[in-house]
């Protein structure tokens, strides 16, 4: 959201988020470097503690802080909010879960854009691989859509896209098995949680493994976004399903990166809605634009 963060660590491993901006003159401060516990700006040499509290050795009792942030290291990744912002940090094991490690990939549109292809099953049988629903089914796609007021989900049942072989073994399952994919969105920050699993297609009974995803939207500027996915399986990282780990977190690689490859060839990719003409799956993207404006971008609700 246009604003530069300086992220460091201290020699005894305290993490420091600081508003990349010396308050002296201006300088960046990720051009400077760590000294102990502190980071030093190049320009003037001051120095600021994780804290965002400054000293400078030629005006000792000048207060010269520098505009901290709250940062948290969780889950592989490096958390950041504002000072004193009551969002929580996002808790994202499960019980039953193993965690498969943290993806990145950064996609040029803007966030509501790249959130709208996250928040509907209608292009997981032509843009996907694997994860999706098979083509000639999406005519009678079970889909459900309820809404909060900070909150949105959206639940889907079909039948699994024909997998490879190898792909079937890895996760349990058969050609003809239900796939279920059931998520919910949330707006501060803007993430989307996911539940997938299979089923048999006639008693319902679960089959194979079970996902558990959750996938984080940080808009850099206003037309590319970052996204941090965390993927879990039911899969234990034990004994020979060892391997399967770091396939699994491949394969969800792979479906990312055909994500943001399709979505990167739109003709327009403003998340303005006017002139698009929207299907039975597209509802989420309303509620969600109106939600990110009001939660996360903290905009006053638009009359009418
Ligand atoms: S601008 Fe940073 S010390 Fe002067
Ligand atoms: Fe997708």
């Amino acid at each position: 959201m246009d604003e530069e963060i300086v992220l460091f660590r201290t020699a005894q491993g305290a993490l420091g988020a600081l508003t990349d901006e010396c308050p002296h003159r201006r300088m960046r401060l990720s051009c400077g470097k760590v000294d102990g516990e502190r980071l030093v700006c190049p320009y003037h040499g001051y120095r600021f503690g994780p804290d965002g509290v400054g000293e400078s050795a030629s005006t000792p009792r000048m207060r010269v802080d520098a505009r901290r942030w709250d940062v948290a290291e969780r889950h592989g990744a490096i958390w950041v909010k504002a000072a004193g912002a009551d969002a929580p940090l996002p808790e994202l094991d499960r019980a039953g879960f193993f965690a498969a490690g943290v993806l990145t990939d950064r996609v040029r549109a803007p966030l509501e854009t790249v959130v709208d292809n996250f928040c509907e099953v209608e292009h997981t049988p032509s843009t996907h691989a694997l994860f999706g629903y098979r083509p000639d089914s999406l005519g009678d796609l079970e889909t459900k859509v309820e809404s909060g007021d900070d909150w949105l989900r959206v639940w889907n049942r079909g039948p699994q896209k024909p997998v490879p072989r190898l792909v079937e073994r890895l996760f349990g399952i058969a050609g003809g098995d239900a796939f279920v994919d059931d998520w919910t969105v949330y707006f501060s920050p803007v993430h989307i949680v996911y539940a997938q699993w299979w089923e048999d297609a006639a008693t319902g009974a679960p089959k194979g493994d079970r996902l558990h995803l959750a996938v984080f939207f940080v808009p850099v500027d206003a037309h590319t976004t970052e996204l941090f996915v965390f993927p879990y399986s039911t899969r234990a990282p034990r004994g020979l399903d060892r391997l399967i780990t770091p396939l699994f977190r491949a394969l969800t690689a792979r479906e990312v990166a055909l994500d943001r490859k399709m979505i990167e060839r739109l003709a327009d990719p403003r998340p303005d809605l006017r002139g698009t003409r929207l299907s039975r799956f597209d509802s989420p993207l309303r509620l969600h634009r109106e939600r990110i404006a009001r939660l996360y971008r903290g905009e006053a609700p638009s009359a009418g």
